[in-house]
């Protein structure tokens, strides 16, 4: 790093502001749930943290490795299960993570000894690290902006049966840099060659800068599921001045019941818009204005009930069984959420409340009802 970057860099840890405090409670969050479910099948576990920091803050303020040691210190399991390994490349964290780390009450307890290396994440590092990764290993990639990790990176780390993994992700460095065609070179190392030719074609017309963002984050989850078959949850972590977003907390998963609990943690730190779906966003004091909020909540809920609809029509099925099948493709959202969404439909004459399911046909739909999703003459004229 050249010494400029790493002067405005180091400023990061002057002060603990609360969308980073939300990224390494959502970090600490998904370890012991993971660590239940994945130390049934394994008792080796493991904990990779990319890009470590100091450990805390100059105010003194825990930063996300002594949080997640702190987590460890309280679950027996995990003080015998849990191998944990920092990666650090500025050598004053390195040492201050090492110093705070071996000084944490709980380094003495622990089976494994936390391993803390001073390490520059570059390519041949990557390299070396994908033929190196455990099954049952959950990793955290922490970079300030995209430039030293790319999506093959994201792929090794979560290749192997129990893998799962949370990055950050600077979306607004992206949308800044991609309008710079000197920078391309490494955009496209990020994304890789497919993904980088088709934005280029998007960039040929002109696009703004919210659009890009979207169109940036939708192709790189695109070229991650044509790689693997996973579940992808992003949670906007930050909107600058002008609302749009910053960064995503990109959680990756193959597995349902680890997209379930993620999205439950999500959920908890997200707004909501004026329907109660939570936006998955965090966003600053006014980052989200109240007219935002309903201008989003229409839509969305709206949006949500035409999904369901489209997924299920013409079936007759148990309510439950519509939450199972919409957990495993993918929805983002909550089975109260749902509900909701199936009154609405039901309001629209777009689904009916079967009587089989031996409750009255007037009553809320719970998750016993037996539910038919219909056509409506409205679904016709759209045909
Ligand atoms: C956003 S901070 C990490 C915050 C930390 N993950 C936390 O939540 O407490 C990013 C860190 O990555 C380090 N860093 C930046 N580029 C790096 C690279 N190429 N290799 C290794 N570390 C790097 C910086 O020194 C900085 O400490």
């Amino acid at each position: 790093m050249g010494d400029t970057r790493v002067a405005k860099t180091q400023q990061y840890w002057d002060t603990a502001d609360e969308h980073k405090r939300i990224k390494s409670e959502i970090v600490c969050a998904y370890l012991k749930p993971w660590a239940q479910i994945i130390g049934k099948g394994s008792d080796n576990l493991f904990y990779l943290d990319l890009f470590s920091g100091r450990g805390q803050f100059h105010d003194g303020t825990l930063a996300t490795p002594l949080k997640v040691l702190d987590l460890v210190r309280d679950n027996p399991p995990l003080k015998q299960k849990l191998q944990i390994s920092f990666y650090e490349g500025n050598r004053a964290n390195f040492r201050a993570l090492q110093e705070v780390v071996r000084c944490h009450e709980v380094y003495t307890q622990l089976t494994y000894e936390p391993q803390i290396t001073c390490q520059t994440i570059n390519s041949d590092f990557i390299a070396r690290l994908t033929c190196n990764i455990q099954p049952g290993t959950y990793t955290f990639i922490d970079p300030y902006g995209y430039s030293d990790i790319s999506l093959d990176l994201l792929d090794a780390v979560t290749r192997s049966w129990g893998c799962d993994c949370l990055f950050y992700l600077s979306i607004s460095g992206l949308v800044r840099n991609i309008k710079s065609e000197p920078k391309w070179p490494r955009i496209r190392e990020f994304l890789g060659d497919g993904p980088f030719a088709k934005i280029e074609r998007v960039l040929e017309k002109s696009t703004e800068s919210t659009n890009l963002a979207k169109i940036l984050f939708q192709e790189i989850e695109a070229e991650l599921r044509r790689r693997r078959e996973y579940y992808v949850l992003p949670y906007c972590v930050e909107f600058d001045q002008a609302r749009r977003p910053s960064h995503y907390l990109v959680f990756l998963s193959k597995h349902y019941l680890g997209f379930k609990i993620m999205r439950d943690i999500m959920v908890k730190y997200s707004d909501v818009d004026a329907d109660g779906l939570p936006l998955f966003a965090f966003s600053p004091k006014g980052g989200i204005t109240h007219k935002q909020k309903e201008f989003f909540g229409t839509r969305r809920m709206r949006e949500l009930a035409d999904k369901l609809h489209r997924d299920f029509v013409p079936r007759t099925l148990r309510v439950r069984k519509v939450f199972d099948e919409c957990l495993k493709r993918g929805y983002p959202y909550q089975d109260k959420h749902l509900l909701k969404a199936m009154e609405k439909l039901r309001l629209q004459r777009r689904l009916v409340k079967c009587e089989l399911s031996g409750e009255r046909e007037d009553t809320p739909i719970t998750n016993k009802s037996v539910v038919t999703f219909v056509l409506s003459s409205e679904d016709g004229k759209g045909q």
